[in-house]
């Protein structure tokens, strides 16, 4: 246990080595929410809505969120709802979600999703009415040494797989900065060496987006900085893949970057590196997304 709480401290700490004031990111007003919805939701790749301006509650868009009791997980349920979706949580323990989660919502359906148990069980839990699939899985911190391997590359590529099945057109995955640090010359960068001394774990999550970029499903990765829980402190700052090897950022804003994905075209195929900084202006989804090359 004690080696796992080394691991715990080891994992989260490393990146958090940046601290900023505190600035809160925009919001949508509620008053324009359901027409803002409306006309955004058309983005989403093989949107039944487009060009309508107007659709019932039933036919909101409903996405699958794996991961959903996780500290970034919760916060993307939460923004999803907060826009309109509605949101199919998978979690590991449901007891467990529904005392975090927020209380009884009609649009909030709550289903047991472990992405190690395959990709058939996968596509029951996301099902036929599933829009997209926001991947936030990480591997839960224990003795085995292979947990990155299984949850963080082959428990997306289960998910992947599953909506494959499914005819699911789109995945947004939250992956992680320094993914590719042998690649961009951060071998010995401290955080690149612990996290894939704790089992291979940058690695993992590199295999894993290797493997939706083949699969042709229209996806976002967005590699974030180190997380913090505290509030948006500073704007958010958008990189190529491969660029950004430092760095923090809220999880309110990464929750924010993977909603907001859903609802700008510029995002699809696209990696995305985030951090957030103090200094840095505020942009558009539209001006960040779009400043992004596609591979
Ligand atoms: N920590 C950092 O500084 C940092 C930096 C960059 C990127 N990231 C990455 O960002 C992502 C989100 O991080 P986080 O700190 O918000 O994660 P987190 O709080 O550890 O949440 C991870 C979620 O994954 C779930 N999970 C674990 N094994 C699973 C399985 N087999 N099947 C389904 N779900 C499973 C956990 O379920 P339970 O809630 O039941 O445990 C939890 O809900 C992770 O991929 C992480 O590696 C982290």
């Amino acid at each position: 246990m004690a080696t796992a709480t080394g691991i715990c401290f080891l994992r989260t700490s490393l990146f958090q080595t940046f601290s900023f004031t505190s600035k809160p990111h925009s919001v949508t007003l509620f008053d324009n929410k359901v027409h803002s919805f409306h006309l955004r939701a058309a983005n989403i790749e093989g949107s039944e809505i487009e060009g309508k301006e107007e659709v019932s509650i039933s036919e909101k868009k409903r996405i699958f969120v794996a991961g959903a009791t996780g500290s970034t997980g919760k916060r993307i349920v939460e923004q999803l709802l907060a826009k309109g979706f509605a949101v199919k949580a998978g979690v590991l323990d449901i007891d467990k979600a529904k005392s975090i989660l927020s209380g009884p919502n009609p649009d909030l359906q709550i289903v047991k999703a472990d992405v190690t148990e395959g990709s058939a069980r996968l596509a029951d839990a996301i099902g036929n009415d599933s829009d997209a699939v926001i991947c936030a899985t990480g591997f839960r911190r224990s003795l085995d040494f292979l947990a990155p391997w299984k949850v963080d590359n082959f428990g997306t590529v289960n998910l992947v797989e599953a909506c494959r099945t499914l005819g699911v057109k789109r995945f947004i995955l939250i992956s992680s900065i320094l993914v590719n640090g042998a690649e961009m010359g951060q071998l010995f960068n401290p955080a690149y060496v612990f996290l894939n001394v704790l089992g291979l774990t940058l690695v993992a999550k590199l295999q894993a987006e290797q493997y939706i970029r083949r699969s042709g499903i229209n996806y976002t990765i967005v590699r974030p900085g180190g997380l913090r829980n505290d509030p948006p402190q500073g704007n958010i700052v958008m990189e190529q893949e491969d660029t950004l090897y430092e760095g923090s950022i809220s999880r309110d804003q990464v929750a924010e970057v993977a909603v907001e994905a859903l609802l700008h075209p510029e995002s699809h195929y696209k990696v995305v590196e985030i951090v957030a900084r103090t200094d840095a202006p505020k942009r558009s989804f539209e001006e960040l997304f779009g400043s992004i090359k596609q591979h």
